[in-house]
């Protein structure tokens, strides 16, 4: 049988380090999780959610998918969301996509990737629907452009949720923020501000596109 010996060998290594620093670590978290963030963020393995904001297990809630796609109908999503704001009320949710995304590219090839193909529909949907903004770009520009685009037309799918716009309608503190992320620095950059309302997405987004 093929084990993956050295993986938990890191792992013992990085727990006992972990517990050498503060020992009451594991104890402390065992007994409940209070995150204030929710992260959607691309599965990229380059872009791992705890580590770019540098914070520890605990800290942070997180869903990825590829290319950070929030569908309105994906239960899956959609319960991450409604856990972590009902349940686990935290403050903010971060949607951050990345330049240089794979699911990003692929959604502006015209080549045949397969079933992944049906997933990107939703990001050629973000592509249409900012033809014109995107028409006199080169490749390069185009797709880090599309990779923004789909950053700031999440946001506004996680502020169109029933679960976002219910917790608004009770007086929930909650934030929603657009990001990015440089693979290439390791740099974050805020697209969307936070949309602490229903009535304060549209100037946000106003505002995220004309930064496009
Ligand atoms: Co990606």
């Amino acid at each position: 049988m093929k084990t993956l010996e050295h993986l938990f060998e890191r792992n013992r290594a990085w727990a006992n380090a972990v517990k050498k620093h503060e020992p009451e670590f594991f104890t402390r978290l065992s007994k409940q999780q209070a995150p204030e963030y929710l992260w959607i963020g691309c599965s990229d393995s380059r872009v791992p959610a705890n580590e770019i904001v540098n914070l520890p297990p605990g800290e942070v809630f997180v869903h990825r998918n590829i290319a950070n796609v929030v569908v309105h109908t994906d239960l899956n999503c959609l319960s991450v969301i409604h856990f972590a704001v009902e349940m686990l009320r935290v403050k903010h949710i971060i949607v951050c996509g990345h330049y240089g995304c794979g699911g990003i590219r692929a959604a502006l090839d015209e080549q045949d990737h397969g079933l992944i193909d049906n997933w990107l529909r939703h990001i050629k949907d973000v592509s249409r629907f900012n033809a014109e903004r995107l028409a006199d770009l080169g490749d390069q520009q185009k797709t880090d452009a599309l990779c923004e685009l789909n950053v700031i037309e999440q946001v506004t799918n996680v502020c169109n949720t029933t679960i976002v716009k219910h917790a608004w309608r009770r007086g929930a503190e909650l934030s929603v923020h657009g990001w990015i992320y440089g693979i290439k620095d390791g740099i974050l950059k805020g697209l969307v501000e936070g949309v602490s309302g229903s009535g304060e997405l549209e100037p946000r987004l106003l505002r995220a596109l004309d930064g496009v």
